[in-house]
């Protein structure tokens, strides 16, 4: 059976996020499979705002930049993720003794946090995602956030301003989730038409693809693959996994919290699960195939269902999410895919 990289070579990357240090955090077997199986990464958590840059003069590159060194190589490419979101970004940034920072001082230290940040990797990053996560899952256009209360909803327009300024080489991409769907989907579209509008360079849409078992929304995204590449973009799946535990929350807000619940599969996943799952992976590739030529890259979040953060986000409990177990083992799903 040829790997996932050998078998989407002609179509699209297969990316993986990774969390912590390369070089200390991962085990043979699965520096093996990040190697074999995949083409592009991602840094899961260390190139958030909050990470790569927690105080306004100290940035932490050591983390990043030991993923990068393992990716060069291994000849993997590198997408960056992410430099401005309303999560896991460091107060500092909106504060000024005290009191909220006005407008021109959060402006001024975005752009210097995305010319530092850009600058570093120039040369090893082949994208980023420049805003994540900007539209309101409500009726609203644009999240309301402290990127909104202290600069405005232009704040959007102006991390693509900063990034296009300092990313010579890197290709700028908006990311976000359940923008498949028609709500988002709308205005993800006139977000990116305005940006573009303005002259600004948006070369790809990320669709995040955290989607529940049973639940994948294969006629929405027929739509909105050719919808967004019509836009001028490139269009990714940026996070991919299949939730196999019920859970409430749509979408992926990390701040959504839930209560512990029945913990049905901690023992094991059985075997007709693992089947159905395997069945709607395999449909999932069948349709980024169709579309392929709008598709650049397909990436999962987490390397196997040991490492997947649906274990504990929106609460505790084992999942089965990905493709390989949590001996690295493929499961029925890889598989299915390759056919
Ligand atoms: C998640 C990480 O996987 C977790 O380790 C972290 O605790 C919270 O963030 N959408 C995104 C990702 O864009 O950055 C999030 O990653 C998952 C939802």
């Amino acid at each position: 059976m040829p790997s996932l990289r050998e078998r989407f070579a002609d179509a699209f990357e297969i990316g993986v996020a990774l969390g912590g240090k390369l070089s200390k955090d991962y085990t043979p077997a699965e520096l093996e499979l990040i190697s074999t199986q995949f083409s592009n990464i991602t840094p899961e958590n260390c190139m958030k705002p909050a990470l790569i840059h927690p105080e306004e003069n100290r940035y932490d590159f050591a983390t990043p930049d030991d993923l990068v060194a393992f990716a060069r190589q291994y000849w993997l490419n590198v997408t960056g993720h992410c430099l401005v979101w309303h999560q896991q970004c460091p107060d500092w940034i909106f504060a000024d003794q005290g009191k909220p920072a006005p407008r021109d001082l959060v402006l001024q230290r975005t752009r210097q946090h995305i010319r530092q940040v850009l600058s570093w990797y120039r040369g090893a990053l082949q994208g980023i995602d420049v805003v994540n996560e900007a539209i309101d899952d409500g009726p609203g256009y644009i999240r309301k956030s402290k990127w909104t209360q202290c600069i405005g909803d232009d704040y959007v327009e102006m991390a693509f301003r900063f990034a296009a300024e300092f990313g010579e080489g890197i290709r700028l991409y908006y990311n976000d989730y359940s923008i498949e769907m028609p709500e988002k989907r709308e205005k993800a579209i006139r977000l990116v038409r305005d940006l573009k509008a303005k002259g600004l360079r948006v070369d790809g849409i990320g669709i995040q693809g955290h989607w529940m078992l049973d639940k994948v929304p294969f006629t929405e995204l027929d739509k909105a693959i050719p919808e967004f590449a019509a836009l001028g973009c490139k269009v990714m799946i940026t996070e991919l996994d299949l939730d196999m535990v019920r859970r409430e929350t749509s979408g992926a807000n990390p701040t959504a919290a839930e209560s512990a619940r029945d913990d049905p599969y901690v023992n094991g996943c059985p075997d007709a699960v693992l089947a159905r799952q395997a069945q709607q992976y395999g449909e999932l590739f069948h349709l980024f195939e169709r579309h392929q030529r709008h598709i650049t890259r397909v990436a999962f979040w987490g390397l196997h269902d040991g490492r997947s953060w649906l274990n504990s986000w929106p609460r505790k409990r084992t999942n089965h999410a990905l493709l390989f177990d949590r001996q690295c083992r493929p499961k029925p799903a890889v598989a299915a895919v390759v056919a």
